[in-house]
């Protein structure tokens, strides 16, 4: 399977110039054909990042932070799936702690918007992640809550486009680092969960305060399919280097 990268803006850059800059260090690094990668930004300058991804579909994808759960309607400020996939965006986050703990999304809004999702074709990209620091098995069963509420119940086989990413919410954003064996038994934890339950392999990723500085240290372990990268996405030597090295 091909390592997956997603660079996931956030609410950045504050302005539209920038954008040019930030796509195009991705576009110069892109080793061919050894990585999936995903460009996510804020959904208003997606149409400027599909025009500079250009050609490049076969490696670089559009993706998007967020996404309605509801199908159409009376719901101001919403976009839908359906709207995404006429945009040719193929991948969607959903569930990122900054949504679930700043934007009060509840587990049955996150499993609406992964259905809606892949009724869509539009890949999810789901994530999960304990809140703070605690002991791993305690961390293992509320992953696993998050899992169970938010996924379907049932094997569906529209779900074999689902992505995965454990992002421990108290190493985001560079605060406190995760040890990268952690992560890897998390993720072992998490495949071998949706195994059970689906019967098929998952890509899952890491994400929290990635950077060139520690990629390394998560490259040695084989479980960790790729990465959920925040604010090294918005600096072109962090991107150049992370593309290098992953
Ligand atoms: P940072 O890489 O800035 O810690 O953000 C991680 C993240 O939340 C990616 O979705």
């Amino acid at each position: 399977m091909k390592k997956i990268v997603a660079f996931n803006w956030k609410e950045n850059p504050d302005n539209l110039s920038r954008v040019g800059g930030i796509v195009r260090a991705v576009l110069r690094s892109v080793p061919k054909k050894r990585l999936t990668i995903v460009i996510i930004p804020p959904a208003l300058f997606i149409e400027k990042v599909r025009k500079l991804i250009g050609v490049r579909k076969e490696e670089v994808f559009l993706g998007v932070q967020n996404v309605s759960h509801l199908e159409k309607g009376a719901f101001t400020g919403e976009f839908s799936a359906a709207m995404l996939g006429s945009l040719k965006v193929t991948h969607a986050i959903v569930g990122h702690s900054e949504r679930r703990y700043l934007f009060g999304e509840t587990d049955k809004i996150i499993s609406l918007k992964i259905k809606s999702c892949l009724k869509n074709k539009i890949k999810p990209i789901l994530c999960v992640g304990e809140k703070k620091k605690m002991p791993q098995e305690k961390s293992w069963s509320f992953i696993r809550r998050q899992l169970e509420t938010d996924l379907p119940k049932i094997p569906d086989p529209k779900l074999r486009t689902l992505i995965v990413a454990y992002e421990p919410v108290w190493s985001i954003g560079g605060n406190r680092k995760v040890n990268p064996s952690h992560a890897a038994y998390m993720i072992d934890k998490i495949k071998s969960f949706l195994y059970s339950v689906y019967g098929r392999r998952y890509s899952v990723l890491y994400g929290g305060s990635v950077g060139c500085k520690n990629i390394k240290n998560f490259l040695k372990y084989h479980q960790i399919d790729g990465f959920l990268v925040g604010s090294a996405s918005l600096r072109p030597a962090e991107i150049r280097c992370l593309l290098k090295l992953i």
